[in-house]
C-alpha cells in the first residue's frame, strides 16, 4: 500500500526511521505542518483524516446516513479504500475511483466527523492506518495517532490554537478552494465538529499523556516545524 517512490532521507543518512504522531483539532494547522515536516525528514505523510473523509464520501455517494451506525456497518464489507503515494503526494481511492479532489467540501467534513464516531468504522480503519505506517519514517496526522493508532510513536505532538484563529484559518482554506460560505458558518461548523470529535465515546480527541503541546495561535507553520525538528533531531 505504501508507494515505492517515497524518498527516505533518514535511510540515506543511516538515521532512525521514526514514527511521528501529530494530533489536534480542526484548523490548528496540522496538515500544513505535518506535510512540511514529512518533506523535511523525507518521511511519508499520512493524512488519516482523508481516510475518514473517503469513508464519508462513500456513504454520501451510496445515499446512507453517516449517523446510522447499522447502515454504515453494512457498507463496510463492500468497500475498498486505498491510499497510494506518488512522490510524496497521496491519492485516495474508493472502490478504485480517485476521490482525492472531492474530500474537502463542508458536506464531506461534517459527514466525516459524524461517521468517525461509529466504532465499526474506527476498527475498520485501524489496520489500514497501521499498515501504511509500518516500518516507520512516517509523519501521521489525525485525532488519535498518539493515543490509539501509534501509541508507541517515537515523538508525539498535540497542536492547539485559539478557536477564532482556527476558524479564520479554515475559512481562508475554504475560500482558496472555492467552497466559501460566510465566516460565521465556518466558525459554527468548526465548533460543532470540535464538540463531536472531543465528546465521542470512542477514541475522542484527547492528547496522549506523553505528547508535547504546541500552541500554534501566534506561530507560522515554519516556526511550528522548527520547534518539532528540535525535538526530533535529538532522536534521529
Ligand atoms: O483532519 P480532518 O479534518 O481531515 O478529519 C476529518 C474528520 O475525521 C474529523 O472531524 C474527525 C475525523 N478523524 C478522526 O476521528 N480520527 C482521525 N485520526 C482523523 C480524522
Amino acid at each position: 500500500m505504501r508507494g515505492h517512490d517515497v524518498g527516505h532521507v533518514a535511510e540515506e543518512k543511516g538515521a532512525r526511521r521514526l514514527t511521528v504522531a501529530i494530533d489536534g483539532p480542526a484548523g490548528v494547522g496540522k496538515s500544513t505542518v505535518a506535510k512540511l515536516l514529512a518533506s523535511q525528514l523525507g518521511y511519508l505523510y499520512l493524512d488519516t483524516g482523508a481516510l475518514y473523509r473517503a469513508m464519508a464520501w462513500a456513504l454520501i455517494e451510496s445515499g446512507r446516513d453517516p449517523a446510522d451506525a447499522e447502515a454504515v456497518a453494512a457498507l463496510l464489507p463492500t468497500l475498498s479504500l486505498q491510499m497510494q503515494f506518488h512522490h510524496g503526494t497521496a491519492m485516495v481511492l474508493v472502490n478504485g475511483r480517485d476521490v482525492t479532489g472531492e474530500l474537502r467540501t463542508p458536506e464531506v467534513s461534517a459527514a466525516a466527523s459524524t461517521v468517525s464516531a461509529v466504532p465499526a468504522v474506527r476498527a475498520w480503519l485501524l489496520p489500514i492506518q497501521r499498515q501504511i505506517g509500518q516500518g516507520g519514517a512516517v509523519v501521521a496526522e489525525g485525532r488519535d495517532m498518539g493515543t490509539k493508532v501509534f501509541p508507541s510513536a517515537d515523538v508525539k505532538f498535540f497542536l492547539e490554537a485559539d478557536p477564532n484563529v482556527r476558524a479564520q484559518r479554515r475559512h481562508r482554506e475554504l475560500v482558496t478552494a472555492g467552497h466559501s460560505g460566510p465566516f460565521e458558518e465556518t466558525s459554527a461548523d468548526l465548533a460543532s465538529r470540535d464538540t463531536r470529535d472531543r465528546s465521542r465515546a470512542i477514541a475522542p480527541l484527547v492528547p496522549a499523556e506523553d505528547a508535547r503541546h504546541i500552541d500554534t495561535s501566534n506561530l507560522s507553520a515554519t516556526e511550528v516545524v522548527d520547534q518539532m525538528m528540535a525535538v526530533i533531531a535529538a532522536k534521529l
